[in-house]
């Protein structure tokens, strides 16, 4: 790797997306960084203009097609501009035709080889191709099928006291609607010893909360070599909130086909582990789980939840759905009303089903019109609603620890979040104002469908 003499080189980055992509930004800013390239604040100072895109459902990518768009004036000045992430992967070199002035696309399989990209970029060569007049076009789209992970030391993360690791990348599951097998390529995971030397560094940092990362971090596999030295996921999760100084761990997102009860045995045993679980759903009914190709039954879900309200702490269940998939009858939509009945979750992302490209249901027929999925989206939102006024009401009263976050300067509110993720925003008096990122405790007062207010206990 080399470090550029150049002070002057700019970027601008945006994301798009998951979490994941959050992350990744992280780890292109410092490796960016550490090739000489500062951050601005704005494409008007850059160089370099980067986009990390989402592709996860329609209007994610579209949104990114406008941005290009308004951004092709700024050709002109000589920047240089880079689409990176999901919508990369899943356009590739269509995006030089529909964005002729884009120099790089670059998929998150192929982050580990930006250094060599970006040299490409500031010297103009492809490699090799001839270039007498064409334009400049770096690419980086055919790593899908690598086992190689994005491991790098130059992770620019933005919040002191609370980071993400990854430790799987990829997906191996091909769920009919879900285009992420397609740009994010094949399941790899870090090896253990790498994940737990970063979680340690992170706490010598300073930091309190880690949260693991996999687009299916429970299939997660320790590729470690050494007899005995492999880690399972729950292992790994245990051992990460035994780190001394990291005081919460979240992972996300996981799939119940993978989820074992040894992870509730873990939340169980290590008091670190956050008593919140993601776990998405997609669907009650059993006849739409299986044209998703979900891999498990209703039945089999409701065994999960099952275990995890059997743990000795109050768990918070979360989960992500999705309505009007291609077939989808008034009938399987009332199973998955009645799932929302039965497990009581505290908080679900709703989707209408939007058609990605190269997935198995683009061929499915019976396609939902879209006032009838928006309709369904409306009436399981308001259902859900209902449901969590009614479970953050039972909270008034109780204390919890809160990680405080920031302040609400125009309410006069510290933001907290408790370990089951939820927000629990308080007032202090002005003589023991807390500080960010330190751990109070806080008595709710008032509840609202998704967050709770109260009082500092002092
Ligand atoms: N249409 C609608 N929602 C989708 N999701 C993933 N793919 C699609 C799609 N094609 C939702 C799923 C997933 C979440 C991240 O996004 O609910 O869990
Ligand atoms: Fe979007 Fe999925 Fe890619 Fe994340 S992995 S950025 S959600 S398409």
């Amino acid at each position: 790797m080399t470090m550029s003499a150049d002070p002057q080189k700019t970027f601008y980055l945006e994301t798009f997306g998951c979490q994941m992509n959050v992350h990744d930004s992280e780890k292109v800013i410092g490796t960016l960084v550490h090739e000489g390239y500062r951050q601005v604040e704005t494409v008007e100072q850059a160089d370099l203009i980067l986009y990390n895109t989402c592709s996860i459902r329609d209007k994610a990518e579209q949104k990114v097609f406008h941005r290009l768009a308004d951004y092709k004036k700024l050709l002109a000045q000589g920047k240089k501009f880079g689409v990176l992430g999901c919508v990369a992967q899943q356009e590739g070199e269509k995006i030089f035709e529909r964005a002729p002035y884009v120099s790089l696309v670059c998929g998150s399989a192929s982050y580990r080889n930006l250094p060599q990209m970006l040299i490409q970029l500031e010297t103009g060569k492809q490699a090799g191709k001839p270039e007498a007049g064409k334009p400049l076009r770096v690419t980086g789209l055919d790593d899908r099928e690598t086992d190689e992970c994005f491991e790098t030391e130059f992770t620019a993360r933005t919040n002191p006291h609370r980071g993400y690791i990854t430790i799987i990348e990829g997906c191996d599951k091909f769920c009919a609607y879900c285009v992420v097998p397609f740009t994010r390529g094949k399941e790899r995971s870090r090896t253990s010893d790498s994940v737990l030397a970063e979680a340690r560094q992170m706490a010598d940092l300073g930091y309190t909360e880690i949260q693991l990362l996999g687009q299916n971090v429970n299939s997660y596999k320790d590729p470690a070599g050494k007899p005995g030295g492999k880690k399972t996921f729950a292992e790994l999760l245990a051992a990460v909130g035994e780190v001394p100084g990291i005081r919460r761990v979240r992972f996300t997102t996981s799939h119940p086909r993978d989820f074992g009860r040894d992870i509730i045995d873990a939340i169980d045993a290590v008091p670190a582990l956050c008593d919140h679980v993601h776990l998405p759903v997609q669907s009650g009914s059993n006849r739409v789980l299986n044209a998703m190709q979900r891999l498990y039954t209703r039945e089999q879900y409701l065994e999960r939840i099952a275990w995890m309200k059997a743990a000795k702490r109050d768990i918070s269940i979360t989960s992500d759905m999705i309505v009007g998939f291609p077939g989808e009858t008034e009938e399987d939509f009332a199973d998955t009303l009645s799932l929302l009945d039965k497990v009581g979750y505290d908080s679900v992302f709703t989707f209408k089903y939007s058609p990605r490209p190269n997935t198995p249901s683009l061929a499915l027929e019976d396609a939902i019109p879209d006032e009838e999925k928006a309709r369904r989206l409306e009436v399981l939102m308001t259902r859900q609603k209902e449901i969590q006024i009614i479970r953050y009401k039972k909270y008034i009263g109780a204390i919890s620890e809160v990680m405080v976050e920031g302040k609400n300067e125009a309410r006069g509110q510290w933001i907290g979040r408790t370990s089951q993720n939820k927000t629990l925003n308080f007032t202090a008096p002005n003589s023991s104002a807390p500080k960010v990122g330190t751990y109070v405790s806080v008595r709710a007062t008032v509840s609202f469908p998704n967050s709770l207010l109260g009082e500092m206990v002092v």
